[in-house]
């Protein structure tokens, strides 16, 4: 059983931060940040804006796209890492702001940065099963909340947004999800954490190179498994950590980067809404086409790493 796309949304907040703003703060260059991360520029949530208020907008950006209301949704999954309430999960509070009147089953994966995999490996692994038949995903994150802001190495390195997704059952099994793997290892958990103060705690030059080695592996994985080469892929969406990685893993997949989507230098890491926002972003800004086959590798904390074919 098969699935495919019919709405998307995002959303972006007002505020933006700029490597110019890290600059009169912390010592820190605009030439340091772009020639490490390819980083710009990120969103940064206000202090009153949470990560349900974010994923909310998103969400019913994604409705209007598709034409639907949310009581037209009959699953709702939510990459995220970064809400303020441990519990309920932030699909249950999305359900409330969204005005929904009928049961909608929601939860939320936590894959931080390949959080948005996970999901999108659930709603898969549902509609094989023939569960639901019109499925949300969302990613959002509020990461400014983790910023260490004497800690320069990490501070410049994340931003807020939300993205969303709807996919709806099909005939098809040429379109949608089509394939997805996710991978984790606990043994290098220390790598990239959060502490109990809810600071980001990063080896940086050692997850670089876990990211240089794991995306292009997941990269590959996927493609066998599906049975394609580099050559049937349009776009290339990898997970928006690093422009340096982003290159890296183009290389290593012999991928020409003008067909590896970047969003990067605008909005910096998005963890669990990277892939979603880069996606919309791609179809607002019309760089892809319905009907390309896109292929998602991602990496993060965890370790956690594993890949997405979405044929939009
Ligand atoms: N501005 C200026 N100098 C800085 C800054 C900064 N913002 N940050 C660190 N430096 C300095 C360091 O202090 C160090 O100085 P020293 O040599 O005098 O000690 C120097 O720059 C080099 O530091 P490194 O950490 O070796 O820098 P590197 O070239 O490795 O780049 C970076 C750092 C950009 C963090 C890189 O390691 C990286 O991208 N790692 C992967 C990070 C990542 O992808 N994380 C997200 C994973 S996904 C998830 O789940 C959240």
């Amino acid at each position: 059983m098969g699935n495919r796309l019919i709405g998307y949304g995002s959303y972006l907040p007002e505020r933006v931060m700029t490597n110019q703003d890290f600059e009169k703060i912390m010592d820190t260059s605009d030439e340091w940040i772009v020639s490490r991360t390819g980083m710009r520029e990120r969103h940064m949530a206000r202090d009153d804006e949470t990560v349900v208020d974010m994923a909310a907008i998103a969400a019913q950006r994604a409705l209007d796209n598709a034409k639907l209301t949310i009581d037209d949704i009959d699953l709702i999954i939510v990459a995220n890492v970064s809400a303020e309430l441990d519990f309920p999960s932030v699909g249950c509070q999305i359900l409330g702001k969204l005005g929904a009147t009928k049961n909608i089953p929601a939860f939320d994966v936590r894959g931080a940065c390949t959080g948005y995999i996970y999901a999108l490996h659930c709603a898969r692994a549902f509609f094989t099963a023939g569960i639901h038949n019109r499925i949300m995903i969302i990613g959002a994150e509020k990461m400014s909340r983790f910023i260490d802001w004497s800690d320069r190495s990490t501070a410049v390195l994340f931003g807020d947004g939300a993205g969303a997704m709807i996919f709806e059952h099909s005939t098809s099994s040429y379109s949608g999800i089509i394939d997805t793997v996710i991978m984790s290892d606990g043994n290098e958990f220390n790598m990239l954490h959060g502490s109990t103060d809810h600071r980001i705690i990063m080896n940086g030059p050692e997850t670089y190179k876990k990211a240089v080695q794991l995306m292009p592996d997941a990269a590959r994985y996927i493609m066998s498994h599906a049975g394609i080469t580099a050559d049937n892929v349009d776009w290339i969406i990898p997970h928006q950590a690093n422009l340096r990685i982003i290159q890296s893993c183009a290389e290593k997949l012999d991928f020409p980067m003008e067909k590896i989507l970047v969003t990067v230098d605008k909005h910096a890491n998005t963890s669990g809404a990277s892939g979603v926002l880069a996606l919309s972003y791609a179809f607002d800004n019309d760089i892809i086409k319905r009907g390309q086959l896109i292929l998602y590798p991602a990496f993060g904390s965890g370790l956690t790493w594993g890949a997405a074919l979405i044929r939009v």
